[in-house]
């Protein structure tokens, strides 16, 4: 085994010191070293005069190709990954502890029946994946070879000696290179064994998901380190306590990272939800005030969340404002608005709000119908049931141009909804909608004129 030299590297300024030290000699700041393996080999420039075979390429000349892709027969999935897998990918799966990475990629090596692969685990034994495995209801995993190592020198051994199609590394944090003394799930391991595996994707074309779990300032290094090295940032979200799982693209080389895919987390696994805005509104009910049907836009789809105010008085102390899967600034600045200018007075109420389903939504676009729930709530007013508001909350109290027009109108119409309020100054481009009154306002009031009858 060859000892693989290492250097520290102050993550300030650049600067190199043979060993460790805690003041950067060269910038004076304070715990920047991090160890880093110092590169094998020696660039040398070579003696002038001999030609070098390489050559660049004209731009017009090379052909474009479309990039093959895999299916992974998870269509929530390969929508994320602009299409499919890549052949030579290097993906990384971010998400909290328990969220369902490793079900999502079991899920999505089960669904590769014709492809070996090898899912590479660090944190269970094979016994425990083989159980999630059956709890799955996996019939035939003949194509999932599993391997329960961490020291990648070894693994890539087993690489070697195989040929898998699809390689799965879970976590990357439990990863190490024998040759580094940092302990596995430092920057330095890390980095080393992503750099690694980068190029074994790379060189044999084989594409990678390396699961890493992204802790909240701890002492382990948050998979942060390693975006830049990868093609794709996927990360998988969603509330505990709730079924509904989302899929998003952080980044993407090989497609766009607006789409997201949606699933929910049953007994038997990770479903895809096809039909998301049903999904959404299935436990809503009628008559009750507090709650508004708003059309965001989740990647390129449009999809009708349902959003809850509550509004009681307040019985002692400070009123209380609380948010679930809604910006808490931004329930600040609505409740100010609404004070304000339209001369709601909630000093002495504590507001809640809540995205049902567990999602989160930071688009503006839901300002209004945030803002009409709360006076719903306030006044014991339940909304149209048959409505659909959106638009976003200006400081003066004005409803602001929002994009995608057209999708959240459509999307409103398809579940049966009789009537949406939009900025007016949406209305200029919009075609006349058949099935749904479409209603113009340019203000929180006429809004609210609108919708609570
Ligand atoms: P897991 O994939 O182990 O999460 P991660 O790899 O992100 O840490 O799954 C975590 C949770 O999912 C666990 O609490 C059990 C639950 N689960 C189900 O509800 N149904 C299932 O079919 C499986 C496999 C897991
Ligand atoms: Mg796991």
């Amino acid at each position: 085994m060859t000892k693989i030299i290492t250097k520290y590297v102050c993550q300030s300024c650049g600067y190199v010191s043979p060993r460790w030290v805690g003041k950067c000699p060269n910038c004076n700041e304070w715990n920047t070293f991090v160890e880093e393996a110092s590169s094998p080999l020696k660039v040398s420039r070579k003696p002038s005069g001999v030609a070098s075979k390489i050559e660049p390429v004209s731009m017009e000349e090379l052909e474009s190709e479309d990039v093959p892709r895999v299916t992974t027969n998870i269509d929530e999935f390969d929508r994320v990954l602009g299409g499919g897998l890549v052949p030579g990918s290097l993906i990384l799966l971010g998400g909290d502890p328990g969220i369902g990475k490793s079900t999502l990629m079991m899920q999505v090596a089960l669904q590769l029946k014709d492809q070996v692969v090898l899912y590479v685990t660090g944190e269970e034994s094979v016994r425990q994946i083989k159980l999630r495995g059956e709890r799955l209801q996996a019939k035939n995993a003949r194509n999932i070879l599993l391997l329960a190592e961490t020291n990648l020198d070894l693994i890539l051994d087993v690489i070697e000696r195989g040929t898998p199609d699809l390689i799965i590394v879970d976590s990357i944090q439990t990863m190490y290179r024998p040759g580094l003394e940092s302990a596995p799930g430092s920057v330095s391991q890390v980095r080393e064994s992503t750099a690694l595996l980068l190029r074994l994707a790379k060189t044999r074309a084989i594409p990678i998901f390396v699961i890493g779990h992204v802790t909240k300032e701890g002492v382990i290094a948050g998979p942060r380190v390693i975006e830049h090295m990868v093609d794709t940032v996927l990360q998988f979200e969603g509330e505990a306590h709730y079924a509904y799982r989302i899929l998003r693209a952080l980044k993407n080389r090989f497609g766009s990272t607006n789409e997201i895919g949606i699933f929910e987390m049953h007994e038997i696994g990770l479903r895809e939800v096809k039909n998301p805005s049903e999904a959404f509104l299935s436990e809503r009910r009628y008559g009750t005030s507090g709650s508004t049907v708003v059309a965001s836009i989740e990647g390129t789809r449009p999809i009708l969340i349902e959003v809850q105010a509550l509004v009681t008085s307040t019985s002692y102390g400070v009123p209380q404002r609380n948010t679930t899967g809604f910006d808490y600034r931004r329930l600040s600045l609505l409740l100010a608005v609404l004070e304000k200018r339209v001369g709601m007075h909630l000093g002495n109420y504590d507001v809640f709000v809540n995205i049902a389903g567990g999602v989160k939504i930071d688009e503006p676009a839901v300002d209004l119908g945030i803002a009409t729930s709360i006076a719903s709530s306030l006044r014991d007013v339940p909304v149209d049931s048959s409505a659909v508001a959106v638009g976003e909350i200006g400081l003066g109290g004005e409803i602001r141009t929002i994009g995608n027009i057209e999708k959240r109108v459509q999307e409103a119409a398809k579940l049966g909804f009789k009537r949406i309020v939009i900025p007016e100054n949406n209305m200029k481009g919009i075609k006349p909608n058949g099935e749904i009154q479409i209603i113009g306002v340019d203000r929180v009031e006429k809004a609210m004129e609108a919708l609570l009858s």
